[in-house]
């Protein structure tokens, strides 16, 4: 069995080696050579669209991604040839936050308020409609936190549009949450579904921070509306593979944020704290294999390290500490890595995740 995997950053490099202990081939493109996971499988340096890499690539038993910004054209390419899972759909839906706002509430899943902008115009009609304080995005291509402008008075737009205004856009009304929790689950080819615990999620700056799994105080309601947004969601794409709902908590109330069809930051720490790893039941699920128990003992978290690596030293073989390096250059903003913390209660949680973070440094309490 082979799995193209297109896009070979940090995820590919995960997904790669879990496909390994599945005795699994991989093979990655990325037109970056530098992608980091070539370190663990076979890279081909190519564009995108490129012909030759996309003939080699529709050898494959089966395609899937890491990197949802792939071209239409390329995934279109391969699905001639080769099954691609998650499907192309869900691709174009993920990938357009109107498109993908408009999915979850055609589904019953509460959403921010939006509108579409493109034009000045629009937004002021937009904010005249929404209110403030409001987020302005692109509609596609954001990642961590990028392309995105928080509008907190009038006098912010004019700003705003000058930064952003070359973009099709939309402005969503500002979600006074309490917290974020992020729900992943995995669906296999026969259509059967596991989820991870939910997951709560720190972010600063849009870039996510801490995660804590199982998220503490999760009701059983709430996680069952969850669950059954995914459900559908995954129901509706005809979905195989890993999938996340990124949600804001208000109360007892969930607002569906955004969603990735691929392995995401926030289930990072499955790789230690669960039974089988999102990176684990992804690949299983692409190539028809069984999914593997999402079931949990004890507690995680995950820090990520981010702009630099700091000296990990301090850390190396402390017990239930476990340092991920990915070996990519350091950037401003850039994930390089991320710490897995695990124990057996909370407050022992906490008080390993206080070490880590006295060691890497605590972004949340730089930014204040
Ligand atoms: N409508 C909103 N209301 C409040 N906070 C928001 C809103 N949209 C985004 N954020 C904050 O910004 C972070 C990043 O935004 P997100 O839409 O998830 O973009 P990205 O694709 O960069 O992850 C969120 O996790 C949240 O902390
Ligand atoms: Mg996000």
């Amino acid at each position: 069995m082979k799995v193209g995997i297109l896009g070979g950053g940090q995820l590919g490099q995960m997904l790669a080696n879990a496909a390994r202990d599945l005795s699994i081939e991989t093979l990655v493109l990325d037109p970056k050579p530098d992608a980091v996971a070539a370190q663990i499988t076979r890279h081909l340096i190519a564009d995108w669209e490129d012909p030759a890499a996309l003939d080699e690539l529709a050898g494959c038993d089966v395609i899937t991604y890491e990197f949802e910004n792939v071209p239409v054209a390329t995934v279109e390419r391969l699905s001639e040839d080769v099954p691609v899972h998650p499907s192309p759909d869900a691709l174009a839906f993920s990938g357009d936050r109107i498109i993908e706002k408009n999915l979850f509430r055609e589904l019953g899943i509460d959403t921010a308020t939006f509108a579409a902008v493109d034009s000045r115009a629009d937004l002021d009609h937009a904010v005249r409609e929404i209110g403030l304080p409001a987020i302005l995005k692109t509609r596609r291509f954001g990642y961590d936190g990028k392309g995105q402008a928080v509008l907190r008075s009038a006098s912010d737009l004019d700003a705003a549009w000058e930064r952003l205004g070359e973009h099709a856009l939309i402005l969503e009304g500002f979600v006074p949450f309490d917290r974020e929790v992020s729900v992943l689950a995995a669906r296999g080819r026969d259509g059967e579904m596991r989820c991870w615990p939910a997951t709560e999620n720190v972010h600063v700056d849009g870039i996510l921070h801490i995660s804590r799994a199982p998220a503490p105080e999760v009701s059983a309601e709430l996680l069952a509306s969850a669950v059954a947004g995914l459900e559908a969601v995954m129901a509706r794409l005809d979905y195989v593979g890993v999938l996340v709902v990124e949600f804001f908590q208000l109360g007892e109330r969930l607002v569906a944020n955004e969603m990735a069809c691929r392995v995401h930051n926030s289930g990072h720490w499955t790789i230690e704290g669960a039974e089988a790893s999102q990176f684990e039941n992804h690949m299983r699920a692409v190539t028809g294999m069984p999914l593997e128990s999402t079931g949990v003992e004890g507690f995680a978290a995950m820090v990520n390290l981010v702009g630099e690596i700091p000296s990990l030293s301090p850390l190396e073989g402390e017990a239930g500490v476990h340092l991920h390096v990915y070996g990519k250059s350091s950037a401003p903003g850039r994930k390089l890595g991320h710490v897995t913390v695990l124990a057996d209660s909370r407050e022992a949680l906490e008080e390993r995740l206080q070490r880590v973070l006295d060691v890497v440094g605590d972004r949340a309490s730089d930014a204040s």
